[in-house]
């Protein structure tokens, strides 16, 4: 059996949209899982939801990048 494959997808001033179900590994070694088929990684630092963007980088006009 394979490893399930996944997508990502830079959004341009946004976040990481990967599709399929991920687990996320945080800079403290904090673990942070989703069986979402998609979910969004914030980029820009200011969710309140991080790793997950919360769509705060619209309202802070910021740059994921
Ligand atoms: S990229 Fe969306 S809140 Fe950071």
């Amino acid at each position: 059996m394979s490893a399930p494959r996944c997508a990502v997808l830079l959004c341009a001033d946004g976040p990481l949209v990967v599709r399929g179900p991920v687990t996320v590994e945080d800079e403290q070694g904090a673990v942070h899982t989703s069986e979402r088929s998609v979910v969004a990684l914030c980029r820009c630092g200011l969710s309140a939801q991080r790793p997950w963007c919360d769509g705060t980088h619209k309202r802070a006009g910021a740059s994921g990048g």
